[in-house]
């Protein structure tokens, strides 16, 4: 699979994405489904958007026992979802569980993507709150050859952070990253961002975009925009 670029659809409503998602006439794109919209929308949604001929990243982050997350899995594989994540923290026994509950018994399985540590998470916080006390980009590469290990696709992980992580798992481990802005745009809450250009050189294989699409005045040139410069 090439690179491509995925909208974070961060909206509160179906009404909302679908107002949004109406724009595209032309290429239909590959969208995330967060949390917030999963839970306010259940999975009527992705089937509808799934109608609709997007692709789509279930973007749930699940973590629990591994019992848990292989039956759960399991009900997201059949609603048919591109890619879909987990927490590595979870452990390997655990994201072998989730493979095996992804997987549909024509052994076809929509990608998985671990988790590391969160961006909001930084050394000190690590240190104090989870009594982690390696350096942060040590644990990352560790949980990333975690994933490996237990047959995952991939990481989502900071554009700056794609390249080592190609480097520790191999040019072929997904690195899936967020923190994208344009190189005129507002940076917003983001801390650390690359433009898709950057992005591209640096190596990542798919880039999430929430605001500098969603919240653009011309929401299709800002795609295509993202398009051009990470894909093209
Ligand atoms: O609007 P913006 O481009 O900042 O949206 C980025 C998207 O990527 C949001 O859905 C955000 O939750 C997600 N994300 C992130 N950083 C991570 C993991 C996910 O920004 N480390």
């Amino acid at each position: 699979m090439g690179r491509d670029v995925i909208i974070a659809c961060d909206f509160a409503s179906a009404e909302k994405t679908f107002e949004f998602l109406d724009k595209f006439t032309g290429r239909k794109p590959f969208v995330k489904i967060g949390m917030e919209l999963f839970y306010a929308e259940g999975p009527a949604i992705v089937k509808e958007i799934k109608k609709r001929g997007h692709k789509i990243f279930l973007d749930l982050k699940l973590h629990d026992i591994p019992n848990t997350v292989k039956k759960s899995m399991a009900v997201l594989s059949g609603l048919d979802v591109d890619m879909t994540n987990l927490h590595a923290a979870g452990t390997k026994r655990m994201m072998e569980g989730a493979l095996e509950g992804l997987t549909r018994p024509d052994g076809t399985r929509p990608l998985l993507i671990a988790v590391t540590q969160l961006t909001s998470t930084d050394q000190e916080t690590m240190e104090a709150d989870l009594l982690i006390k390696e350096p942060i980009d040590k644990v990352v590469m560790h949980y990333a050859s975690n994933a490996k290990d237990a047959g995952l696709d991939g990481v989502v992980c900071s554009p700056l952070e794609a390249g080592k992580v190609h480097e520790t798992c191999g040019e072929k481990f997904l690195t899936v990253t967020p923190g994208v802005r344009f190189a005129d745009g507002d940076i917003g809450d983001q801390k650390r961002v690359m433009t898709p250009a950057e992005a591209k050189k640096i190596g990542s294989d798919y880039i999430v975009v929430g605001r500098p699409i969603t919240a653009a005045d011309d929401p299709v040139a800002a795609y295509e925009r993202c398009i051009a410069e990470f894909c093209d």
